[in-house]
């Protein structure tokens, strides 16, 4: 197939583990009889010391007429003075909202040779292979009213309001994408909310039972978010697709990324409506090792691979490049985040190595 990616390699290590998911795709492509082209453009940091603002008008045009994005980060102290205008992460929240993005997707799997860097019993991270699906553009982080104000009359007794507020329309589209995504896996959702004291929460459970019923090989359990959040410590291989509003999945995506050990190992995607998804390691732009090419390429490589899963419906590719990494990790091969000594580049190169030669049938999995 041809298909145009946008690289927005952005701030800190972000040139430098693009550079590693471009040389991924550029192998997949070659295997697989593929041509993908290649555009990159500035976000973040990088974008307003050249244009003055975190998104360029340009950047996001041209991630519109592409068929995905693959980000590496943005940010860095260089931009984070408080009383800074104009702020990275800016660019990262109006991409989002440009492509109509309302879904985080977080896959979390734990390859065996890496479990004695996570701070869990290794029994506890057997079989560890879960896919987060985190409502993105609704909950506290967006609901009106939001305000700060002082209370009439009560000498001086200041009050905040944030307002969690969902819409059935919001709850079914992101629940569906997660019963979409079970399908090919384990055939298990876990909606988690907090239905037990939230309306909102209880809005969302309804809406979820609804959608079970238009997936029935599929199952649905619900979660209170707390007892989640130990479930993910002591039984993590038991969930398969978990949904959650953002709030919760925020939280609980970061405590999820701890069975994995680094930060450097793990992929995302945000995905819409269409086809047309952004992909991008879950760290950020690390300014402490920024430049010094030592950076694990492996979260942007797994992102680039479900760049190719969910937004070119590659998933032989996707498979192909995921094998490829874990292939690297067993065989021993290991950046510095991992107790080794390889750059960027050689362990991009022992991944590259690996990826199998191509196989005729291709079954393609369209969302
Ligand atoms: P960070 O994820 O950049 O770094 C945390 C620690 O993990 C550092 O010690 C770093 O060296 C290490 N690390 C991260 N990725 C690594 C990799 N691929 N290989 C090896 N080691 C790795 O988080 P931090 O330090 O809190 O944030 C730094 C900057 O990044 C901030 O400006 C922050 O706002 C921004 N950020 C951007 C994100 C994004 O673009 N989506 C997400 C998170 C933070
Ligand atoms: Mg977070």
């Amino acid at each position: 197939m041809n298909a145009t990616i946008v690289l927005l390699p952005g701030d800190g290590i972000g040139p430098e583990v693009v550079a590693a998911g471009r040389v991924a795709l550029e192998t997949i492509a070659r295997r697989f009889a593929h041509t993908f082209t290649f555009e990159e453009h500035l976000a973040g940091g990088c974008a307003i010391d050249a244009t003055g603002t975190a998104l360029p008008d340009e950047t996001l045009a041209a991630c519109k007429r592409a068929h995905a994005v693959l980000l590496g980060a943005v940010g860095g102290p260089r931009w984070d003075s408080p009383t800074a205008k104009v702020r990275p992460e800016q660019g990262l929240l109006a991409l989002r909202r440009g492509l109509g993005l309302y879904a985080n997707l977080r896959p979390v799997r734990v390859h065996p040779a890496l479990a004695e860097l996570s701070p869990l019993k290794p029994e506890r991270l057997a079989g560890v292979d879960l896919l987060f699906v985190r409502e993105l553009t609704g909950g506290l982080y967006f609901g009106q009213p939001r305000l700060r104000e002082t209370v009439a009359g009560s000498g001086g007794v200041v009050r905040a309001v944030d307002t969690l507020e969902y819409t059935d329309v919001e709850i079914r589209r992101v629940v569906r994408l997660a019963f979409r995504l079970a399908g090919p896996r384990r055939g298990k959702v876990t909606s988690i909310d907090k239905a037990n004291v939230l309306e909102s929460s209880r809005l969302w459970r309804e809406e979820a039972i609804a959608v079970a019923a238009e997936f029935p090989a599929c199952t649905l359990e619900h979660q209170l978010v707390d007892s989640a959040a130990m479930r993910l410590m002591t039984a993590a291989a038991s969930f398969d697709v978990i949904v959650t509003e953002n709030l919760f999945g925020d939280i609980l995506t970061d405590e999820a990324a701890v069975l994995a050990g680094s930060l450097g190992l793990l992929p995302s995607a945000s995905l819409g409506e269409g086809p047309l998804g952004l992909y991008e390691p879950i760290h950020g732009s690390a300014p402490d090792i920024a430049g010094q090419g030592i950076a694990n390429p492996v979260g942007t490589i797994l992102s680039a691979a479900l760049l190719l899963r969910y937004s070119l419906g590659l998933e032989r590719e996707a498979t192909a490049l995921e094998r490829a990494v874990d292939g690297a990790l067993t065989d021993g091969h290991r950046t510095h985040d991992l107790g080794g000594s390889l750059s960027t580049t050689a362990m991009t190169r022992e991944i590259a190595h690996r990826l199998a030669p191509s196989e005729p049938v291709r079954r393609s999995l369209t969302l």
